[in-house]
Formats: structure tokens, C-alpha cells, sequence
């Protein structure tokens, strides 16, 4: 892990309530007699799903992609290995990927054009927990977003360093 010490950025009680106002954006946005098809990117995306799909209204189904384009370090790799790319047909349907952080946008360009491409969904939307803007080498921007960040390197509730603090109930980084 590191030797420095771990600080809070975003403690738990903030983080549940914004992620509750940004589901009832979704909601507001999709209305809530259509399905929706929410696709989780693991495994940085998982709490943020779940928290996130507590408070959406329209009936939801929930996909689970795996992608990994960060390595070990703390640096994109430049590269995206795809772990599993598995989904139901999507023709015609809304769907929402869900990711935790937008940093280069490397990883979200390939997932998206992998499904605008192979799946002919009616409507692809991109719902992201932290975007850092200043990082950005792909011109995406998220339809819907909780937090901005600066280019500092975070951790907890999904986000890892070294594959740890994923499971943290709030959001830290070391100092
Ligand atoms: P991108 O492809 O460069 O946009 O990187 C996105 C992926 O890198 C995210 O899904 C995370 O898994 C990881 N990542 C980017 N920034 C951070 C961070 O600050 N902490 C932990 N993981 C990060
Ligand atoms: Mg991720």
C-alpha cells in the first residue's frame, strides 16, 4: 500500500447524498416507466453502482463488464485489457455505463465504442463518480457526474491503489 498517510476527501455521509441527488437527475432524465439497462464497469464502478442503482425508479437491469487499464501504478497504461466484454443484446434499448472515475477517458472511449458499435443500443449514456478533468486525452464528457477532481490520486469506496482500499466507505488519498 504506502507508507504516507491516508487523509478523507469525501466522507461517507457526503457521498451517499450525492450520489442519491445525481440518481434522481437519472431519474429525471430517463423517466421512470422505460427500462433501463445500467452497465457496470468493474471493478472500480462496483459501489458506486450499487449506491447509485438504490435510488433509481424505472425498471433497471444491471450488467457487469471488466476492463483494467491502470496496471499497478498510478499512471494510465496507456492500454485496455478487456476482462470481460459479455452483454445481452442492447438493441433499442437505454443504456447507462457506469464507471467510477473519468481520468484520461482512455477506458470509457473503448468501452463506448465497443457498444456503440457491436450492440446497436438506442441510447448509450455515460454516469461517472468523479471526473478529472485535467487529465483528459479523449474528448468525452460524462452526461452525468458526482464529484469533480483535481489531478490528485484517490482511493476507496471502488477506487484502488494496488488492488487495496476498494472497500473504504469513503473517499481518501495519501499524503
Ligand atoms: P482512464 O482510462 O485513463 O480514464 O482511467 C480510468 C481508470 O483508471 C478508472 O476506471 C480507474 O480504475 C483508474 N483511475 C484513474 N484515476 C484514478 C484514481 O485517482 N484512483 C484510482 N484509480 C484511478
Ligand atoms: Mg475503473
Amino acid at each position: 500500500m504506502s507508507d504516507k498517510e491516508l487523509k478523507v476527501l469525501i466522507d461517507e455521509r457526503t457521498l451517499s447524498q450525492r450520489i442519491k441527488e445525481l440518481a434522481l437527475g437519472i431519474n429525471a432524465y430517463y423517466g421512470t416507466k422505460n427500462e433501463l439497462t445500467v452497465v457496470c464497469v468493474l471493478k472500480g464502478a462496483v459501489m458506486f453502482f450499487c449506491e447509485l442503482a438504490k435510488h433509481l425508479k424505472m425498471p433497471v437491469r444491471m450488467e457487469f463488464v471488466s476492463l483494467s487499464s491502470y496496471g499497478d501504478a498510478q499512471k494510465s497504461s496507456g492500454k485496455v485489457s478487456a476482462l470481460n466484454l459479455s452483454l445481452p443484446p442492447l438493441e433499442g434499448k437505454n443504456v447507462l455505463v457506469v464507471e467510477d472515475i473519468m481520468d484520461t477517458g482512455l477506458t470509457l472511449n473503448f468501452l463506448l465504442d465497443f457498444i456503440r458499435s457491436k450492440c446497436k443500443a438506442k441510447n448509450v449514456k455515460l454516469a461517472v463518480m468523479f471526473d478529472k478533468k485535467c487529465a483528459r486525452k479523449y474528448p468525452l464528457v460524462p452526461d452525468f457526474y458526482a464529484f469533480d477532481v483535481d489531478d490528485k490520486f484517490i482511493v476507496g469506496f471502488g477506487l484502488d491503489y494496488l488492488e487495496f482500499n476498494r472497500n473504504l466507505p469513503y473517499i481518501g488519498y495519501y499524503e
